[in-house]
């Protein structure tokens, strides 16, 4: 791969790039103005840093992948990008105008994918300027730290998109899942229900916060609770797949849980926010309930 390019420069897109540049691949990065896509390169270049310091990485390979990200104002740049990746916010009509607005600069042959934790493949490749070659490419976060990436095809997604994405994630180190396109992918579809049945058993007083992340991390060997979990993904995040396997299969079982709903209307979206199932105030997180 010659050169990538991330739309988003977030959590998910920070750490999309951070694994691209360390992979030797140059990446452009953008946000919805230059200083957004600047600042997430200070972040990634930090978070190198730290992997420096730990002695995980040479101070070389920290500085070249550093050297290899390059924060863009606008689309124009990626033309010449063999893949554009789209990790903006997980809302459709955000992402669909990305696409269109991208997609007018997509090179002939150039793959465009969604990081979408949720949203059909198919509808969105249909604002892209042609499905065969647009594919969800679902990384997990931190990014540089979980091994998985899911490949979902759209139902017009090539057999050539889908091999070079698998050759593409084998160059970051990852493995992959391969997935139907429906909704919540694999990982997700069992995930945020557990995630959401946390909320529904605080909001029951059945336990309390620390008790209930306690049973799962001892009793199920999780390395984080299912409350500090969804803190840690965000929690408007998970009450927006929550809402997408609603609505999607109709199915009540995905109802999101009420309490989860009033943490999102109150602005506590976790970590990100310093409030969520736990306040992030002080130096160690503290349950809420
Ligand atoms: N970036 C890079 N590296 C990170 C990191 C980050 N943000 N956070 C932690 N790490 C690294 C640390 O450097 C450390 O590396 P070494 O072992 O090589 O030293 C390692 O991860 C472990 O970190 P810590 O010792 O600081 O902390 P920990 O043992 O508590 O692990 C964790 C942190 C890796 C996040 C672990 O708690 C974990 O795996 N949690 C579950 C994460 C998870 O489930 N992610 C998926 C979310 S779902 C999703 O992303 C999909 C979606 O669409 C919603």
């Amino acid at each position: 791969m010659q050169k990538v390019a991330v739309i988003g420069a977030g959590q998910m897109g920070s750490g999309i790039t951070q694994v691209v540049a360390q992979a030797g691949i140059p990446v452009l990065l953008s946000d919805v103005d230059l200083a957004l896509a600047e600042k997430a390169k200070d972040r990634i270049a930090k978070a190198l840093a730290r992997l420096v310091e730990k002695e995980k990485i040479p101070a070389a390979a920290a500085d070249a992948a550093v050297a290899l990200i390059t924060p863009v104002a606008d689309y124009a740049p990626m033309a010449d990008a063999e893949l554009i990746i789209e990790a903006a916010t997980e809302r459709e009509e955000i992402k669909r105008r990305i696409f269109e607005s991208a997609g007018k600069v997509l090179a002939a042959n150039a793959i465009m994918a969604s990081n979408t934790s949720s949203i059909p493949i198919t509808r969105m490749a249909a604002a892209s300027p042609d499905p065969a070659r647009f594919v969800g490419l679902h990384f997990f976060n931190p990014v540089p730290v979980m091994q998985l990436i899911e490949v979902i095809p759209g139902l017009a997604t090539s057999a050539d998109t889908v091999t070079r994405m698998r050759a593409f994630a084998e160059t970051l180190g990852k493995q992959v899942v391969q997935s139907e396109d429906e909704a919540g992918f694999v990982v997700n579809r069992i995930l945020v229900p557990m995630l959401n049945e946390a909320a529904f058993v605080l909001g029951a007083g059945t336990a309390s916060v620390a008790d209930i992340d306690k049973g799962c991390r001892l009793g199920l060997n999780h390395p984080m609770g299912p409350l500090q979990l969804a803190d840690f993904i965000g929690l408007d995040t998970c009450l927006e797949i929550c809402r997408v396997l609603f609505h999607s299969t109709g199915d009540p079982k995905y109802r999101p849980a009420p309490l989860l709903v009033k943490y999102v209307e109150a602005g506590w979206l976790g970590r990100k926010t310093g409030r969520g199932f736990y306040d992030y105030a002080g130096a160690e997180p503290v349950p809420t309930r």
